[in-house]
C-alpha cells in the first residue's frame, strides 16, 4: 500500500520530534518516498542530517534555502504528495495553517496541498487545552484536515495529562488509513478472526495457532475504505483494530450465534476465523483427574459456519472463506468453493515460506468459480487489500 507513495512528514519544534525518525524509516522500509519538513524550531530537538540518513532524501528547513532545485520546492513537493502527516504539531503551526498563515516551507507546502494533511498536536497539558489551541484544532477539522487526538500520559515537561503524542505505529495507521481508497462506504462487513477454544473441563481447552492478525488486517482494510465493520473474534493474540466492532467469542458455538446475529445486516461476510471443526462431546463441570491409563475423548462435529452462511446467504451477499492446507491446496480448496457455496475461497498452504500462523505476510490463492490466482509475498495488510479488491470485482 505504501510502495512508490511520496509521503511528507513535517516536524514542528516539540520534544516527541525524535519518535518521527523512527516512523520516517518504517516508511522507507515499506518503499515510501518520504521527504521531511522541518520548522527551525524543530531543528533544536533533532538534525535534518538524521532524516536525510534515514529517508535519502534532502531535509528541508527553510524556503530561501539556496542549495535547492530550480523549481519551486514548496509548490512541487505539495503537488507530488500523496499525504502529509505533521508530528508533532505544535499549537504555533496549528495556529497559523488555521489562521491562513504561510511563513516558511512548512507551512508554504501545506498551504498549497490538495492531499490529506493529517495533524498530531503534541504539546503541554494547559496549551492543549487552552481555549484558542482549541478553537484552532476545530477550524483544521471544519476545512477537512485530520486531527489526532493526543494521548494521555506523562508528558516530558513533568506534567500528567493530554497532549502526548501517539506512538509511530498509531501515526503510521493514519497515514494507511488516508491512502486507503474510500469504496467501501455504505456497505456492513462481518469478518471473523482468530481460534475458537473448546472446553473440556474447567481446566483445559482444544484450540489451534490461529493468531487472528490475518482476520485483523482484513477488518483494519475495510473500516479504513469506510466500511462498518464488525470483527466476531475468539480468543485471539492480534489486538482488535480501535475503529471496528469488536465482538468477543470463545467456542465455535459462540461464533456461530454471534455470525448469524450479524449475518442479516452484512453485506459481505469474511470467515477467516481457524474455527474448530470438533468440541468435546461433554463439559466436565470439574478438573479430570489423571489415571494410569491412557484416555481418549469423545468429540462431535461442530457446525460449519461458513457452510451455513452459503446455503443461507442472500442473491445480494458474498461470502468469502479461508482454506489452510498443508497439502493440494488448490484442489481442496476448490472443493470448499462448491461444498460451501461461498463466492471466494482465499487457500494459503502452511507449507509455504511467509504463510501461516502469526506470519506478519501471507502468501495466497484467490479462488472463485472463475478463477485461481496466486499473489506474491506480501504484508497481511496488502492481503487484505487485494482481498477487497478482488470483492469489488465480483460484487453483484
Ligand atoms: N469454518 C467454519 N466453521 C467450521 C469450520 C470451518 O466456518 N466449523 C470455515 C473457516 O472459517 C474457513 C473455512 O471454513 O473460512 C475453511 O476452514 P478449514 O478449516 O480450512 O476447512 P474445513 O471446512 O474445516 O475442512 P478440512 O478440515 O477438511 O480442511
Amino acid at each position: 500500500m505504501l510502495k512508490d507513495k511520496n509521503i511528507i512528514l513535517g516536524i514542528t519544534g516539540s520534544i516527541a520530534a525524535y519518535k518521527i525518525a523512527n516512523l520516517a524509516s518504517m516508511l522507507k522500509k515499506e518503499g515510501a518516498n518520504v521527504e521531511v519538513i522541518m520548522t527551525k524550531n524543530a531543528t533544536e530537538f533533532i538534525t535534518p542530517l538524521t532524516f536525510e540518513t534515514l529517508t535519502g532524501n534532502k531535509c528541508y528547513t527553510d524556503t530561501f534555502d539556496r542549495d535547492f532545485k530550480f523549481e519551486v520546492e514548496h509548490i512541487s513537493l505539495a503537488k507530488k504528495a500523496d499525504v502529509c502527516l505533521v508530528a508533532p504539531a505544535s499549537a504555533n503551526v496549528i495556529g497559523k495553517v488555521s489562521n491562513g498563515i504561510a511563513d516558511d516551507m512548512l507551512t508554504t507546502t501545506i498551504m498549497a496541498m490538495k492531499c490529506p494533511v493529517i495533524f498530531s498536536p503534541a504539546m503541554n497539558t494547559n496549551m492543549f487545552e487552552n481555549a484558542i489551541v482549541q478553537d484552532n484544532i476545530e477550524k483544521l477539522k471544519f476545512f477537512n484536515y485530520e486531527v489526532i487526538e493526543p494521548a494521555k500520559g506523562y508528558l516530558a515537561c513533568g506534567d500528567t495529562g493530554a497532549g502526548k503524542m501517539p506512538d509511530p505505529e498509531v501515526l503510521y495507521e493514519y497515514i494507511e488509513k488516508a491512502l486507503s481508497p474510500k469504496d467501501l462506504v455504505g456497505k456492513k462487513i462481518v469478518v471473523t478472526a482468530g481460534p475458537t477454544q473448546e472446553s473440556l473441563d474447567p481446566v483445559r481447552y482444544l484450540t489451534n495457532h490461529s493468531t487472528g492478525k490475518m482476520g485483523c488486517a482484513i477488518a483494519k482494510a475495510a473500516a479504513f475504505r469506510g466500511a462498518e465493520v464488525t470483527l466476531i473474534s475468539g480468543q485471539m493474540q492480534a489486538k482488535a483494530p480501535d475503529c471496528v466492532k469488536n465482538v468477543n467469542v470463545v467456542s465455535a458455538q459462540d461464533m456461530f450465534e454471534a455470525v448469524k446475529e450479524a449475518f442479516p445486516s452484512a453485506d459481505i461476510i469474511i470467515k477467516s476465523a481457524a474455527v474448530a471443526d470438533y468440541t468435546p462431546e461433554n463439559f466436565v463441570d470439574h478438573k479430570i483427574k489423571k489415571k494410569d491409563e491412557d484416555m481418549s475423548i469423545p468429540l462431535k462435529r461442530t457446525e460449519d459456519i461458513l457452510k451455513w452462511l452459503g446455503d443461507n446467504k442472500r442473491e445480494d451477499q458474498i461470502i468469502v472463506g479461508f482454506a489452510m492446507e498443508t497439502d493440494n491446496v488448490i484442489e481442496n480448496s476448490r472443493a470448499k468453493l462448491s461444498k460451501k457455496n461461498a463466492d471466494m475461497i482465499v487457500a494459503n498452504s502452511l507449507r509455504t515460506d511467509g504463510a501461516g500462523f502469526g506470519t506478519d505476510t501471507n502468501v495466497v490463492t484467490i479462488i472463485t468459480e472463475e478463477v485461481d490466482e496466486e499473489l506474491p509475498k506480501m504484508s497481511k495488510f496488502d492481503v487484505a487489500n487485494e482481498i477487497i479488491n478482488r470483492i469489488l470485482e465480483i460484487e453483484k
